[in-house]
C-alpha cells in the first residue's frame, strides 16, 4: 500500500493517502468481483480502499484446519494494490464467521493454540499489503442491558473476556506495523440499547489501552436503519472520547437499511441521504473518522435485501449506486463531504 513506515511505527491512519482528506472506501464480494467488469470498475472508479467482504473471515478463509483459501482475498488485495488503492483486513474473531471445525474445540489451551496460529499465519501473509485489521468484530452483547457486556460467543465461552486482548496481542507481534480495530454495530442511534453498547466500547477500549493493548480505531459499522434516529451528541461525545485516548473511528460497514421507509425509490433516498448526513455529522463533530467505508457499492449486490427486505416487496436501497451503477443522489455530496474533511 506504499505506507513507508519506520521499525516499530504503527499505521497513522486505515487508508493510503487519497485525493480526500478522509478516504472513501469499498467492501468488494469476490464472487461479483471475479466475473463483473462494470462491478471491478465502479471501485476503482470512487474508492480510496477496497478491501475484501467476506474473504478473510475465518469460515471462508479457513475452511478445515490445514487448509488457508487465500486465493480469493489475494485477487481482491492485489486488485486494490495494484491499482494504488488502500486495503484492509476483515476480520479475524466473529461469531458469525466462526467454522464448525473451531466451534468443535471446546478445550481452552486447544482452541487458544487455534486462535495464535490463525492470527500468526494470516497477519503475516498480508504484512505490509494490509496496514489495518477488524481484529474482532461484534464482540459487545447485542443488548447489554439484558445481556451483560459481551455477547455470548464460542471465543467466549471456551477463553472468556480474555481472547479480546490475545487477539491484539497475537496480531501486534504479527504484524506490528497495523493498525488494529475493534469493530461493532448499533453504536449511532438514540435510546439505552446503543447508549449501553456505546458505553461499554468505550470502557472496553480504555480497560485495553490501561492494560498495554494495542487498539488503535473502533470501526462503527453505520449499518443505517433509515427510520431510526441518529444520536448526535452521543456519536460525538464518543468520538472525542476516544480521541483523547488517542483512538481512531472509521464508519466501516456503511449502507442503508430502508425496509421501514414508505414509499418509493424517491423517499428511500431521500432518506439515505438525510441518515448519511446526520452520521457524518455526529461523526466528524467528534473527530475526522480514518475513513468511511461502504459495505458494497452497488444495489445489485448487497446483503441487506436477504437479510431485511421491504414489505411491500419493492427493491431495497441500500448503497451509493443503484442497480445499474447509477450514482444515488446522496453520494456526490458523501464524496464532497470526504473530500474536505468535513
Ligand atoms: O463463498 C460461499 C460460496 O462458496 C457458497 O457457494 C455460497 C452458498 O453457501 O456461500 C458463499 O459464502 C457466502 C458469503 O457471504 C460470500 O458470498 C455466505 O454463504 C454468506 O453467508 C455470506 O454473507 C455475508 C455475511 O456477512 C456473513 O459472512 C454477507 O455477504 C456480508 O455482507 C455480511 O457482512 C457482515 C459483516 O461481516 C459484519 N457486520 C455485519 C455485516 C452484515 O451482516
Amino acid at each position: 500500500m506504499g505506507l513507508a513506515l519506520a521499525a516499530g511505527e504503527v499505521a497513522p491512519t486505515i487508508a493510503a493517502p487519497a485525493r480526500r482528506r478522509v478516504p472513501f472506501g469499498g467492501a468488494i464480494q469476490a464472487e461479483h468481483f471475479d466475473v463483473d467488469p462494470e462491478y471491478r470498475k465502479a471501485f476503482l472508479t470512487y474508492c480510496d480502499l477496497i478491501m475484501p467482504m467476506n474473504e478473510l473471515k475465518f469460515d471462508l478463509l479457513r475452511p478445515s484446519p490445514d487448509v488457508f483459501s487465500f486465493e480469493p482475498a489475494d485477487r481482491i488485495v492485489d486488485f486494490a494494490l495494484s491499482h494504488g488503492k488502500g486495503s484492509r483486513g476483515h476480520c479475524f474473531l466473529w461469531w458469525g464467521g466462526t467454522p464448525d471445525w473451531v466451534k468443535a474445540i471446546t478445550d481452552p489451551k486447544r482452541l487458544e493454540a487455534v486462535l495464535i496460529e490463525h492470527i500468526e499465519t494470516v497477519a503475516d501473509h498480508y504484512a505490509g499489503r494490509l496496514t489495518s485489521w477488524d481484529v474482532v468484530n461484534e464482540v459487545i452483547a447485542n443488548d447489554p442491558p439484558q445481556e451483560g457486556a459481551l455477547r455470548d460467543t464460542h471465543w467466549l465461552r471456551v477463553l472468556g473476556p480474555r481472547h479480546i486482548p490475545l487477539a491484539f496481542l497475537t496480531a501486534a507481534k504479527a504484524d506490528p506495523k497495523a493498525r488494529l480495530v475493534i469493530n461493532d454495530y448499533d453504536l449511532e442511534y438514540v435510546g439505552p440499547r446503543c447508549d449501553a453498547r456505546r458505553a461499554t466500547m468505550l470502557a472496553m477500549v480504555r480497560q485495553l489501552k490501561d492494560a498495554g493493548v494495542p487498539v488503535h480505531a473502533v470501526g462503527m459499522q453505520g449499518h443505517l436503519y433509515a427510520d431510526l434516529q441518529i444520536d448526535h451528541d452521543a456519536i460525538a461525545a464518543f468520538g472525542a472520547a476516544l480521541k483523547a485516548i488517542d483512538v481512531g473511528l472509521i464508519v466501516s460497514e456503511l449502507d442503508i437499511i430502508d425496509w421501514h421507509i414508505e414509499g418509493g425509490p424517491a423517499e428511500q433516498d431521500a432518506a439515505a441521504g438525510k441518515a448519511v448526513n446526520a452520521l457524518l455529522d455526529a461523526v466528524f463533530a467528534g473527530q475526522q473518522p480514518e475513513a468511511v467505508i461502504a459495505w458494497g457499492l452497488t444495489d445489485r449486490y448487497s446483503w441487506v435485501g436477504g437479510a431485511m427486505p421491504r414489505p411491500d416487496g419493492t427493491p431495497v436501497r441500500p448503497l451509493p449506486l443503484d442497480e445499474h451503477y447509477r450514482r444515488k443522489a446522496w453520494f456526490g455530496p458523501l464524496l464532497d463531504r470526504l473530500k474536505h474533511g468535513r
